[in-house]
């Protein structure tokens, strides 16, 4: 699979032209409902690319804490993320996220990368360069797309829209199965805090708050598998596209 640069030349703020092919299916939800597990599958069965738009909010907050912006200057977080160069290089089963030409994948999944982001995603310039870059990425392939406003913000045309929800606990489980898989200590009530915080932070805000786009299809995970999620998503899919 070809690797997908994305050059940094977005000297405009408007957002980036819209998608008119449409070839997008566009995962939405809250943190832990599976959304990037789902959406990998889904890309494989459909023969899709794979985009994750919270990788680029993460990389963003990665640059801004190295280069010790402070994360209370909008202006400065705008100009930092401006000027980084993103790159998704690989293929889609282990993509690489290369940040000013450095391999930063692991780094930006950090707790304190995640508890840090909500200081940049509700800027709404931070967000039109990050929307611009989503939608350049999403013209060059047909394209699942995951994040929290692909069906309302980004792909608003597009003909597949999901909108994946699952319980509170059902999330805390899901994100402590993947963390113990990996070898960490969790501790559960902490996670379910974390995870409750993210979830006001990410539906509240005043800058594209995530909800369900008018035209999505919701589905509750909650006591489904993995199998069953990715089954509704391609019949859809295949239906729709
Ligand atoms: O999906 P994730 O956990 O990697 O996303 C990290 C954060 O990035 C999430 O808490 C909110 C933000 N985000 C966003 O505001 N818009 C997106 N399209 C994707 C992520």
């Amino acid at each position: 699979m070809a690797a997908a640069a994305v050059p940094n030349r977005w000297s405009s703020l408007e957002y980036g032209p819209l998608n008119t092919l449409t070839e997008i299916v566009a995962i939405d939800g809250p943190a832990g409902a599976g959304k990037s597990t789902v959406a990998r599958r889904v890309a494989r069965e459909l023969g899709m690319a794979f985009l994750d738009t919270g990788a680029m909010y993460r990389a963003a907050t990665w640059r801004a804490m190295k280069h010790g912006v402070p994360l209370d200057d909008p202006e400065r977080l705008v100009a930092s993320t401006s000027s980084m160069q993103y790159q998704v290089l690989g293929d889609d089963a282990a993509p690489r996220i290369v940040l000013d030409g450095e391999d930063v994948t692991n780094r930006i999944r950090t707790p304190e990368v995640t508890g840090n982001i909500r200081c940049l995603d509700g800027i709404p310039r931070l967000r039109e360069h990050l929307v611009a870059m989503q939608r350049e990425l999403g013209a060059l392939r047909p394209t699942v797309a995951e994040g929290r406003d692909m069906g309302t913000v980004v792909f608003p045309g597009a003909k597949c829209k999901i909108f994946l929800d699952a319980s509170l606990d059902s999330r805390t489980r899901r994100r402590a199965a993947e963390s113990t898989g990996h070898g960490a200590d969790v501790d559960l009530e902490r996670l379910r805090e974390d995870i409750r915080l993210r979830d006001e932070n990410d539906r509240s805000r005043a800058a594209s708050p995530l909800r369900p786009a008018d035209d999505a299809m919701i589905i509750d995970t909650t006591g489904m598998s993995l199998d069953e999620v990715t089954a509704a998503i391609v019949s859809l899919a295949r239906e729709r596209i």
